[in-house]
């Protein structure tokens, strides 16, 4: 169960559960030194070498008649080094050292630096340990009915000075959080329970938030003529939806943002089935579509300043007596023809009609899509960078400088005319495989014949978005990569 967070300026903890943060020189703020008045968490730190590194932690267990029942020293290393993204990581770690308190009080504060300037944590920084305490103890278990770990109620408290203002930069935040947890679950839920129809009647509860949902059936597709994403779905008894969310957060008619995801519920490879082993991570293929889907709901909990629209492509590729051939060639909804020369590589036709439609319907100032688009990509960079392919060097920096601040990293890759050869077909207008080399490439210059001069960036998320690295803020193998990206983006640059 995710804790519950408050704030308060109260700098004495109740009797219970205390955590006191310590620098790399073990010297903790004002509340740490007066309960250390007799000298015995000193002695502690000393009998248990702390040396107070950044995320360690020595946990005192205190006499009977001590004001307090547990003490949990966390150390925070060199004040000056630490970043927004390692005060998530310890708030992770605090919650999950203390998984079984149901109260926890955080004397968020250190001893002022040299400069006297001081101030032990600021506001933002509390906010983002609160942030880090819920992203970390989500699970996905709804599925399980024997040994799931209780339900037991938890609450956070942050004791600081600038509790009043963190109350308030929380409100925002709580959205942004509940928004990548929104991601996970999606990504999370397996392929039986998530088909393309769910998926939308769950996009359409942004609704409660303030977002316009609407949602495309196989009809409105076909008489929008998008038939490179029909062609993928034609092999499935589930039929495809495409939800398009928007959020208007802006009185003027200012043009929107626009993000656009895979949504690919489940990828078998279709008639170039794909191998076994390993195939059920292919319930993860909407990964694009469920990043869209948690930022729609964070912008709006936050009610950003911004108009923004969102368009998820939800289809499933199956291999079926009616499923589309390799050499098949489809006309896409932008009028350029392509040859199939393998099923598998699906998520670029669906996301080539749903590209084109948003360009057309919005016009907007750019379009960003998210896809776990290729293998590749995890070839080339692992699961620690999504691949960046744009059109934009302004928009690439924005992306940059986004993911470096929230630890959501991207890497950029090439597109140019030599790369884009690759992907000419002797039979249609363009083939949807490029060859053995560069296949992340190959895609993205496939995406790029779709965007006409927009501003436009591709984050292939396949490696980033699933089969995730475990750490303090995620414990699940959907990391909901994307949402806090995104919606940095918006905030650094989008909003009026
Ligand atoms: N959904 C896959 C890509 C993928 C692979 C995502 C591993 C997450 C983890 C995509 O549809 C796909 O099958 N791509 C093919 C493209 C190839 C046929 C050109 C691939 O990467 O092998
Ligand atoms: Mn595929
Ligand atoms: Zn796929």
């Amino acid at each position: 169960m995710l804790p519950t967070i408050n704030f308060t300026a109260a700098n004495t903890p109740a009797k219970g559960c205390v955590v006191l943060l310590a620098n790399g020189d073990n010297e903790m703020g004002a509340a740490g030194q007066a309960l250390d008045a007799s000298g015995g968490i000193s002695a502690a730190i000393k009998a248990a070498k702390f040396k107070g590194g950044f995320g360690k932690t020595l946990e005192i267990l205190t006499p009977k008649d001590s004001a307090h029942d547990r003490i949990l020293i966390v150390g925070v290393g060199a004040v000056d080094k630490l970043k927004e993204y390692d005060w998530l990581r310890l708030g992770g770690r605090i919650r999950a050292s203390l998984a079984d308190v149901s109260k926890i009080d955080v004397m968020a504060e250190l001893p002022a630096g040299d400069d006297d300037k001081a101030p032990g944590v600021t506001a933002q920084q509390c906010v983002d340990m609160g942030l880090g305490a819920r992203l970390g103890s989500y699970r996905f278990d709804r599925y399980k009915t024997k040994g799931k770990s209780k339900k037991k109620a938890q609450t956070v408290a942050i004791h600081a000075k600038s509790a009043s203002a963190a109350k308030k930069l929380w409100d925002g935040h709580e959205g942004v959080g509940d928004g990548v947890m929104l991601a996970r679950d999606l990504v999370n839920e397996p392929a039986n329970i998530l088909t393309p129809k769910e998926f939308a009647k769950r996009a359409a509860q942004l609704k409660k938030l303030g977002c316009s949902v609407d949602i495309l059936d196989e009809k409105d597709m076909k008489s929008l003529k998008m038939e490179a994403l029909l062609g993928v779905a034609r092999g499935s008894r589930n039929a495809p939806r495409m939800a398009i969310i928007q959020w208007k957060g802006c009185k003027s008619k200012d043009k929107p943002v626009a993000f656009i995801g895979k949504g690919v519920t489940f990828d078998t490879g279709g008639i170039s089935l794909k191998p076994a082993g390993g195939m059920e991570d292919m319930k993860g293929d909407m990964g694009g579509a469920a990043a869209v889907t948690g930022l729609m709901h964070a912008l709006a909990a936050r009610k950003a300043k911004a108009n923004v629209v969102g368009i998820i492509a939800l289809v499933e590729n199956m291999p079926d007596g009616d499923a589309q051939r390799p050499g098949d060639i489809v006309k896409s909804m932008s009028g350029q023809t392509i040859e199939i020369l393998n099923t598998d590589a699906e998520g670029r036709l669906v996301l080539a009609d749903a590209l084109y439609h948003c360009n057309k319907k919005f016009k907007p100032k750019f379009m960003i899509n998210l896809a776990t688009l290729t293998g590749a990509i995890l070839v080339a960079l692992g699961n620690q960078h999504a691949g960046l392919f744009s059109n934009d060097d302004d928009l690439s920096e924005q992306l940059s400088e986004a993911g470096l601040e929230t630890n959501e990293k991207v890497w950029r890759m090439p597109l140019t005319p030599e790369y884009d050869k690759m992907i000419d077909s002797k039979n249609a207008d363009m083939k949807n495989i490029g060859g053995r080399f560069a296949g992340s490439i190959t895609a993205g210059q496939f995406l790029q014949r779709f965007v006409g001069d927009t501003p436009w960036a591709h984050l292939d998320v396949a490696g980033t978005a699933m089969s995730s690295p475990q750490t303090e803020i995620n414990k699940s193998w959907a990391s909901g990569y994307g949402v806090r990206l995104l919606d940095r983006l918006v905030a650094n640059h989008y909003e009026s």
